[in-house]
Protein backbone atom coordinates (compact mmCIF):
# COMPACT_ATOMS: atom_id res chain seq x y z
CA UNK A 1 0.00 0.00 0.00
CA UNK A 2 2.63 2.45 1.21
CA UNK A 3 4.69 1.72 -2.01
CA UNK A 4 1.90 1.79 -3.93
CA UNK A 5 0.88 5.39 -2.27
CA UNK A 6 4.67 7.05 -3.07
CA UNK A 7 4.67 5.79 -6.74
CA UNK A 8 1.48 7.18 -7.50
CA UNK A 9 2.53 10.73 -5.42
CA UNK A 10 6.05 10.69 -7.73
CA UNK A 11 4.12 9.81 -10.69
CA UNK A 12 2.01 13.12 -10.02
CA UNK A 13 5.55 14.72 -9.06
CA UNK A 14 6.81 13.53 -12.22
CA UNK A 15 3.52 14.64 -14.36
CA UNK A 16 3.32 18.07 -12.84
CA UNK A 17 7.68 18.76 -13.09
CA UNK A 18 6.83 18.23 -17.11
CA UNK A 19 3.99 20.72 -17.41
CA UNK A 20 6.22 22.84 -15.65
CA UNK A 21 8.49 22.82 -17.70
CA UNK A 22 6.70 22.22 -20.83
CA UNK A 23 4.90 26.04 -19.13
CA UNK A 24 8.47 27.66 -18.90
CA UNK A 25 9.66 26.61 -22.32
CA UNK A 26 6.57 28.01 -24.04
CA UNK A 27 6.92 31.20 -21.86
CA UNK A 28 10.79 31.97 -23.18
CA UNK A 29 9.68 31.17 -26.67
CA UNK A 30 6.73 33.76 -26.32
CA UNK A 31 8.66 36.18 -24.36
CA UNK A 32 11.64 35.89 -26.77
CA UNK A 33 10.62 35.23 -29.78
CA UNK A 34 8.03 38.24 -29.70
CA UNK A 35 7.75 40.49 -32.81
CA UNK A 36 6.45 43.25 -30.32
CA UNK A 37 9.78 43.48 -28.35
CA UNK A 38 11.57 45.65 -30.91
CA UNK A 39 14.42 46.52 -28.87
CA UNK A 40 17.87 48.27 -30.16
CA UNK A 41 20.63 46.44 -28.63
CA UNK A 42 24.59 46.12 -28.96
CA UNK A 43 25.51 43.25 -29.17
CA UNK A 44 29.32 41.98 -29.80
CA UNK A 45 29.03 40.41 -33.31
CA UNK A 46 28.84 44.62 -33.96
CA UNK A 47 32.29 44.74 -34.20
CA UNK A 48 33.48 42.67 -36.05
CA UNK A 49 35.68 43.12 -39.15
CA UNK A 50 33.22 43.59 -42.30
CA UNK A 51 35.18 44.95 -44.67
CA UNK A 52 35.90 42.45 -47.06
CA UNK A 53 33.17 41.65 -49.22
CA UNK A 54 32.69 39.55 -52.62
CA UNK A 55 34.11 41.08 -55.53
CA UNK A 56 36.87 41.77 -58.08
CA UNK A 57 40.04 40.71 -56.71
CA UNK A 58 39.12 38.28 -54.16
CA UNK A 59 41.31 35.26 -54.07
CA UNK A 60 38.35 32.90 -53.06
CA UNK A 61 36.79 31.50 -55.93
CA UNK A 62 33.13 31.67 -56.67
CA UNK A 63 30.41 30.61 -59.27
CA UNK A 64 26.85 31.46 -59.56
CA UNK A 65 24.01 28.78 -60.34
CA UNK A 66 21.45 30.23 -61.77
CA UNK A 67 17.90 28.78 -62.16
CA UNK A 68 16.50 30.56 -65.08
CA UNK A 69 13.90 30.06 -68.39
CA UNK A 70 14.02 30.95 -71.91
CA UNK A 71 13.54 34.28 -72.34
CA UNK A 72 14.90 35.61 -68.67
CA UNK A 73 16.46 38.70 -68.67
CA UNK A 74 19.78 38.03 -66.81
CA UNK A 75 21.81 41.14 -68.27
CA UNK A 76 22.14 42.39 -64.78
CA UNK A 77 24.58 39.54 -63.71
CA UNK A 78 26.82 39.88 -66.92
CA UNK A 79 26.89 43.69 -66.77
CA UNK A 80 27.66 43.88 -62.66
CA UNK A 81 28.95 40.44 -62.26
CA UNK A 82 31.32 40.31 -65.35
CA UNK A 83 34.11 38.76 -63.74
CA UNK A 84 32.24 36.27 -62.01
CA UNK A 85 31.36 32.66 -63.49
CA UNK A 86 27.93 32.20 -63.72
CA UNK A 87 26.35 29.11 -64.96
CA UNK A 88 23.09 29.98 -66.36
CA UNK A 89 20.05 26.51 -66.32
CA UNK A 90 17.79 27.23 -68.54
CA UNK A 91 14.94 24.53 -67.77
CA UNK A 92 12.83 24.79 -70.34
CA UNK A 93 15.16 24.45 -73.53
CA UNK A 94 16.65 21.54 -74.40
CA UNK A 95 19.36 22.64 -76.65
CA UNK A 96 20.68 25.59 -73.78
CA UNK A 97 24.19 24.62 -73.27
CA UNK A 98 23.55 24.02 -69.22
CA UNK A 99 19.70 22.41 -68.92
CA UNK A 100 18.29 19.91 -66.90
CA UNK A 101 17.28 16.50 -67.95
CA UNK A 102 13.72 17.01 -66.36
CA UNK A 103 12.19 20.57 -66.02
CA UNK A 104 10.45 19.37 -62.14
CA UNK A 105 10.68 21.20 -58.58
CA UNK A 106 11.33 24.27 -60.14
CA UNK A 107 14.70 25.69 -59.02
CA UNK A 108 15.41 22.41 -57.42
CA UNK A 109 16.27 20.59 -60.45
CA UNK A 110 19.23 22.87 -62.15
CA UNK A 111 20.72 23.04 -58.33
CA UNK A 112 20.84 19.23 -57.72
CA UNK A 113 22.11 19.07 -61.57
CA UNK A 114 24.93 21.81 -60.87
CA UNK A 115 26.24 20.18 -57.58
CA UNK A 116 26.33 16.56 -59.24
CA UNK A 117 27.50 17.56 -62.75
CA UNK A 118 30.31 19.78 -60.78
CA UNK A 119 30.88 17.84 -57.71
CA UNK A 120 34.48 17.17 -58.69
CA UNK A 121 34.80 20.22 -59.64
CA UNK A 122 33.29 22.64 -57.32
CA UNK A 123 34.26 26.16 -56.39
CA UNK A 124 35.28 27.37 -53.17
CA UNK A 125 31.63 29.02 -52.77
CA UNK A 126 28.53 28.11 -55.02
CA UNK A 127 25.81 30.92 -55.00
CA UNK A 128 22.89 29.71 -56.01
CA UNK A 129 19.83 32.40 -57.40
CA UNK A 130 16.78 32.87 -58.97
CA UNK A 131 17.52 34.79 -62.20
CA UNK A 132 15.35 37.70 -61.84
CA UNK A 133 16.94 40.68 -60.56
CA UNK A 134 14.15 41.80 -58.30
CA UNK A 135 12.16 39.42 -56.06
CA UNK A 136 9.76 40.01 -53.18
CA UNK A 137 11.90 37.62 -51.05
CA UNK A 138 15.25 39.66 -51.46
CA UNK A 139 16.16 41.59 -48.35
CA UNK A 140 16.62 45.00 -49.96
CA UNK A 141 14.47 48.12 -49.47
CA UNK A 142 13.41 47.67 -53.39
CA UNK A 143 13.73 43.98 -53.72
CA UNK A 144 16.84 44.35 -55.46
CA UNK A 145 19.61 41.16 -55.86
CA UNK A 146 22.35 43.16 -57.03
CA UNK A 147 23.23 44.42 -53.46
CA UNK A 148 22.60 41.50 -52.11
CA UNK A 149 25.03 39.63 -54.04
CA UNK A 150 27.82 42.78 -53.77
CA UNK A 151 27.92 42.24 -50.12
CA UNK A 152 27.81 38.64 -49.52
CA UNK A 153 31.20 37.68 -47.38
CA UNK A 154 32.15 35.19 -48.94
CA UNK A 155 34.75 34.07 -46.11
CA UNK A 156 31.56 34.09 -43.70
CA UNK A 157 30.66 31.58 -46.24
CA UNK A 158 33.32 29.79 -46.26
CA UNK A 159 33.63 29.80 -41.93
CA UNK A 160 30.12 28.83 -41.49
CA UNK A 161 29.36 26.44 -44.75
CA UNK A 162 26.01 27.42 -45.83
CA UNK A 163 23.84 30.40 -45.47
CA UNK A 164 21.15 31.32 -46.49
CA UNK A 165 20.94 35.14 -48.57
CA UNK A 166 18.37 35.91 -46.08
CA UNK A 167 18.20 37.05 -42.81
CA UNK A 168 14.57 37.70 -41.78
CA UNK A 169 12.26 35.42 -40.30
CA UNK A 170 9.41 35.83 -42.19
CA UNK A 171 8.80 33.53 -43.96
CA UNK A 172 10.20 30.29 -42.41
CA UNK A 173 11.70 31.00 -39.26
CA UNK A 174 11.19 29.44 -36.48
CA UNK A 175 8.70 26.66 -37.50
CA UNK A 176 7.86 26.41 -40.79
CA UNK A 177 6.93 22.74 -40.62
CA UNK A 178 6.23 20.36 -38.21
CA UNK A 179 6.27 17.19 -39.96
CA UNK A 180 5.35 14.75 -37.38
CA UNK A 181 2.48 16.33 -37.05
CA UNK A 182 0.90 17.88 -40.80
CA UNK A 183 -2.07 20.24 -40.78
CA UNK A 184 -4.71 18.71 -43.33
CA UNK A 185 -5.18 21.71 -44.87
CA UNK A 186 -4.82 21.76 -48.38
CA UNK A 187 -2.62 24.84 -49.39
CA UNK A 188 0.82 24.80 -50.39
CA UNK A 189 2.48 24.98 -46.84
CA UNK A 190 0.16 22.15 -45.40
CA UNK A 191 0.56 19.98 -48.57
CA UNK A 192 4.45 20.12 -48.44
CA UNK A 193 4.32 19.59 -44.08
CA UNK A 194 1.93 16.41 -45.46
CA UNK A 195 4.88 15.20 -47.52
CA UNK A 196 7.79 16.08 -46.09
CA UNK A 197 8.39 13.05 -43.54
CA UNK A 198 8.19 10.41 -46.23
CA UNK A 199 10.06 12.26 -48.43
CA UNK A 200 12.73 12.70 -45.68
CA UNK A 201 12.48 9.31 -44.92
CA UNK A 202 13.35 8.23 -48.40
CA UNK A 203 16.01 10.25 -48.60
CA UNK A 204 17.56 9.56 -45.18
CA UNK A 205 16.47 6.37 -44.30
CA UNK A 206 19.12 6.16 -41.17
CA UNK A 207 17.99 9.44 -39.62
CA UNK A 208 14.99 10.70 -37.58
CA UNK A 209 12.35 12.92 -39.29
CA UNK A 210 12.86 16.71 -37.65
CA UNK A 211 9.62 17.50 -35.12
CA UNK A 212 10.47 20.97 -36.58
CA UNK A 213 11.80 22.29 -39.34
CA UNK A 214 12.65 26.21 -39.41
CA UNK A 215 14.97 28.15 -41.99
CA UNK A 216 14.84 31.32 -44.17
CA UNK A 217 12.55 31.08 -47.33
CA UNK A 218 13.18 31.02 -51.18
CA UNK A 219 15.74 28.80 -52.30
CA UNK A 220 18.43 31.42 -52.74
CA UNK A 221 21.88 30.46 -50.83
CA UNK A 222 25.67 29.87 -50.88
CA UNK A 223 27.63 26.88 -49.74
CA UNK A 224 31.32 26.02 -49.48
CA UNK A 225 32.66 23.39 -51.36
CA UNK A 226 33.73 21.43 -48.28
CA UNK A 227 29.71 21.78 -47.15
CA UNK A 228 29.06 20.91 -50.12
CA UNK A 229 31.15 17.32 -50.19
CA UNK A 230 29.91 16.97 -46.69
CA UNK A 231 26.92 14.65 -48.49
CA UNK A 232 28.24 12.28 -51.23
CA UNK A 233 27.58 12.67 -54.42
CA UNK A 234 25.08 9.53 -54.49
CA UNK A 235 23.32 11.47 -52.13
CA UNK A 236 22.09 14.14 -54.27
CA UNK A 237 21.57 11.83 -56.81
CA UNK A 238 19.35 10.23 -54.67
CA UNK A 239 17.44 13.69 -54.20
CA UNK A 240 17.88 14.21 -57.73
CA UNK A 241 15.69 10.69 -58.65
CA UNK A 242 13.43 11.19 -55.87
CA UNK A 243 12.83 14.62 -57.86
CA UNK A 244 12.74 13.05 -61.43
CA UNK A 245 9.57 10.45 -60.02
CA UNK A 246 7.61 12.44 -57.63
CA UNK A 247 4.08 12.80 -58.33
CA UNK A 248 4.32 16.15 -56.09
CA UNK A 249 3.56 19.00 -57.86
CA UNK A 250 6.26 21.38 -58.39
CA UNK A 251 5.14 23.79 -56.12
CA UNK A 252 4.81 21.34 -53.17
CA UNK A 253 8.09 19.23 -53.84
CA UNK A 254 10.24 22.51 -54.39
CA UNK A 255 9.06 23.29 -51.44
CA UNK A 256 9.72 19.88 -49.54
CA UNK A 257 13.20 20.84 -50.96
CA UNK A 258 13.12 24.97 -49.92
CA UNK A 259 13.08 23.86 -46.23
CA UNK A 260 15.12 20.33 -46.99
CA UNK A 261 18.35 22.36 -48.19
CA UNK A 262 19.66 23.38 -44.88
CA UNK A 263 19.74 20.02 -43.73
CA UNK A 264 21.28 18.26 -46.89
CA UNK A 265 23.78 21.31 -46.41
CA UNK A 266 24.43 19.80 -42.78
CA UNK A 267 22.51 22.67 -40.59
CA UNK A 268 20.31 21.51 -37.89
CA UNK A 269 16.62 21.63 -39.06
CA UNK A 270 15.90 24.65 -37.10
CA UNK A 271 18.36 27.16 -38.33
CA UNK A 272 17.44 30.94 -37.42
CA UNK A 273 19.86 33.09 -36.71
CA UNK A 274 19.13 36.19 -35.13
CA UNK A 275 18.09 38.35 -37.76
CA UNK A 276 21.13 41.14 -37.02
CA UNK A 277 23.85 39.24 -36.52
CA UNK A 278 22.65 37.58 -39.85
CA UNK A 279 23.17 40.79 -41.49
CA UNK A 280 25.93 41.48 -39.76
CA UNK A 281 28.15 38.14 -40.64
CA UNK A 282 26.38 37.53 -43.91
CA UNK A 283 26.41 40.80 -45.70
CA UNK A 284 28.61 42.84 -43.61
CA UNK A 285 25.35 45.17 -42.21
CA UNK A 286 26.37 45.18 -39.03
CA UNK A 287 24.63 49.06 -37.96
CA UNK A 288 21.09 48.04 -38.31
CA UNK A 289 18.44 48.20 -35.48
CA UNK A 290 17.27 44.58 -35.02
CA UNK A 291 15.05 42.33 -32.53
CA UNK A 292 15.68 38.99 -32.93
CA UNK A 293 13.33 38.28 -35.89
CA UNK A 294 14.00 41.45 -38.00
CA UNK A 295 15.75 44.96 -38.35
CA UNK A 296 14.28 48.00 -39.49
CA UNK A 297 14.31 49.58 -42.95
CA UNK A 298 15.85 46.65 -44.80
CA UNK A 299 13.03 44.62 -45.76
CA UNK A 300 9.20 44.44 -45.53
CA UNK A 301 7.15 41.20 -46.93
CA UNK A 302 5.12 43.37 -49.72
CA UNK A 303 1.00 41.88 -50.85
CA UNK A 304 2.21 40.26 -53.79
CA UNK A 305 4.44 37.72 -54.99
CA UNK A 306 4.89 39.25 -58.60
CA UNK A 307 7.06 42.16 -58.91
CA UNK A 308 4.92 45.14 -60.85
CA UNK A 309 6.08 45.46 -64.39
CA UNK A 310 8.47 48.26 -64.71
CA UNK A 311 9.92 47.88 -61.62
CA UNK A 312 11.76 50.24 -59.93
CA UNK A 313 10.88 52.74 -62.19
CA UNK A 314 7.02 51.91 -62.20
CA UNK A 315 5.57 50.82 -59.01
CA UNK A 316 6.57 51.87 -55.63
CA UNK A 317 4.26 53.76 -53.86
CA UNK A 318 1.23 52.44 -55.69
CA UNK A 319 -0.68 48.75 -54.82
CA UNK A 320 0.54 48.15 -51.38
CA UNK A 321 4.43 48.44 -52.60
CA UNK A 322 6.55 50.47 -50.58
CA UNK A 323 7.62 54.17 -52.12
CA UNK A 324 11.41 54.42 -54.19
CA UNK A 325 13.74 55.82 -50.71
CA UNK A 326 11.38 54.55 -47.80
CA UNK A 327 14.13 53.10 -46.12
CA UNK A 328 16.39 56.26 -46.16
C1 LIG B 1 17.30 27.40 -76.97
O1 LIG B 1 18.69 27.67 -76.78
C2 LIG B 1 19.41 27.71 -77.97
C3 LIG B 1 20.89 27.82 -77.59
O2 LIG B 1 21.11 28.89 -76.71
C4 LIG B 1 18.93 28.88 -78.81
O3 LIG B 1 19.66 28.95 -80.02
C5 LIG B 1 17.43 28.69 -79.10
O4 LIG B 1 16.92 29.82 -79.78
C6 LIG B 1 16.66 28.48 -77.82
N1 LIG B 1 15.29 28.05 -78.13
C7 LIG B 1 14.22 28.76 -77.86
C8 LIG B 1 12.90 28.16 -78.18
O5 LIG B 1 14.28 29.88 -77.40
C1 LIG C 1 25.97 53.59 -37.07
O1 LIG C 1 24.79 54.23 -36.67
C2 LIG C 1 25.00 55.37 -35.84
C3 LIG C 1 23.65 55.86 -35.36
O2 LIG C 1 22.65 55.66 -36.29
C4 LIG C 1 25.77 56.41 -36.64
O3 LIG C 1 26.01 57.55 -35.84
C5 LIG C 1 27.09 55.81 -37.10
O4 LIG C 1 27.78 56.74 -37.92
C6 LIG C 1 26.87 54.53 -37.87
N1 LIG C 1 28.12 53.90 -38.16
C7 LIG C 1 28.41 53.37 -39.35
C8 LIG C 1 29.75 52.72 -39.47
O5 LIG C 1 27.65 53.40 -40.30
Amino acid sequence: MIWRRRFRRSTLLLIFAVFALIWAHNFSVRLLGSPAAHRAYQPSWRNTNHAKRLGKGDSEEKELVVASFEGADTRWLDMHFDTWKKNVYVVDNASAPLTVSVNKGREAMPFLTYIVDRYDSLPDVSIFIQSPRYQWHNEDPMYDGLPVLRRLRLEHVLKRGYVSLRCTWEKGCPAELTPLHPFYRNDDRSRTEQAYASVFRRLFPHDEVPGVVGAHCSSQFAVSRARLRARPKKQYERIRDWLVETDLDDAVSSRVLEYMWHIIFRMHAVDCQDAGECFCQTFGLCNLTCDREKCRNRYWVPNSRTMPEGWPETGPGSNGWPERWWAD
